[in-house]
């Protein structure tokens, strides 16, 4: 399965933070925000990612990941001229995506829970069409809003809807099979002159291929698209890390405890960040990897 993270769009609603510099590579706490959707597609199994960009900084996420082989896995890039909607994620990857399965993440959103990576197995394992996400929020109208039935079944999904028919958001991760680039071909701009993701996600509904997984409360679910949100997000990464001793969006650990790359290898990446804590807790991890190769708590069913 491959997976496309979309960290383009001009991040007008986080200026001046983002005039010259991607809205993707802002910190949220003590890393780029782009870590925490690509650490979602790893604990997924996913070890093939396209990252698209806009053009200009293409050059700046080549500079995070390279190819992506330091941590075990092949990354891709692709340009977004102009942000054109989610859905145009699947034109400017068309010629990488197509013939495969794919998880769509956006880099503004970040996921955490300990029932994280079983809901992402469990979603790559049932996809038989898409699979979509819902968690139960107080403003829904600010999301996809998707309405169930009495029997859990999807009926219904609109795109930031006025009078929203229910709380349940579509948060920015997406499961596809290898139809979507097909799909988003057929798509024409809506009212707001965007390519939605709702609206492929629709095109599945009716189909009747699309099938809804609730994020119970146990999962978090943040987006990081405005001053208050991006700074509520590092509050809640900090908060976490201290409590947990853990990190949240530890791209380096997470290729590790995956099998994408050895303890050694693992330790390296962290000697090479020794000055800071993020890198001495890459190397403890490594070392106690060594001592016991365990899944981490994260890992487990
Ligand atoms: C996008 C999607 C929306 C989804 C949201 C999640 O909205 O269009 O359906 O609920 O991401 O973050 P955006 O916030 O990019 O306008």
């Amino acid at each position: 399965m491959k997976g496309v993270v979309l960290a383009g769009g001009n991040g007008t609603r986080l200026q001046p933070l983002t005039l010259v510099g991607s809205k993707q590579l802002a910190p949220v706490y003590d890393k780029p925000m782009v870590y925490y959707p690509l650490s979602v597609l790893m604990l997924a199994g996913i070890d093939d990612v396209l990252i698209i960009t806009r053009p200009a900084e293409i050059e700046l996420f080549r500079r995070l990941f390279g190819c992506g082989s330091r941590l075990g896995m092949h990354i891709d890039y692709a340009a977004q001229e102009e942000p054109r909607g989610i859905a145009d994620a699947f034109r400017v990857g068309a010629d990488r995506i197509t013939g495969e399965d794919c998880a769509l993440v956006l880099g503004d959103n970040l996921f955490h829970g300990a029932k994280l990576p079983s809901i992402l197995r469990r979603a790559a394992r049932e996809l038989r069409g898409c699979v979509l996400f819902g968690q139960h929020v107080a403003e829904p109208q600010r999301f996809g809003v998707a309405e169930i039935g009495a029997k859990g079944n999807l009926l219904s999904i609109e795109e930031k809807p006025e009078h929203p028919r229910s709380n349940l958001a579509i948060p920015g991760l997406y499961f596809f099979d290898d139809t979507v680039t097909g799909i988003a071909r057929g798509l024409r701009p809506s009212a707001r002159g965007e390519l939605e993701i709702t609206d492929v996600l629709r095109a599945y509904l009716a189909e009747g291929r699309a099938d809804l997984i609730r994020l119970g409360q146990d999962v978090t679910w943040l987006d990081t698209g405005t001053h208050e949100s991006l700074l509520d997000a590092g509050r809640f990464v900090r908060d976490v890390q201290h409590r947990q001793g853990s990190r949240l969006g530890c791209v380096e650990e997470i290729a590790m405890r995956m099998g994408f790359i050895s303890a050694d290898a693992c330790y390296e990446l962290g000697a090479e960040m020794s000055d800071s804590p993020y890198g001495q807790y890459v190397m403890e991890r490594a070392r106690a990897h060594r001592l016991d190769p365990a899944p981490a708590t994260f890992l487990e069913e």
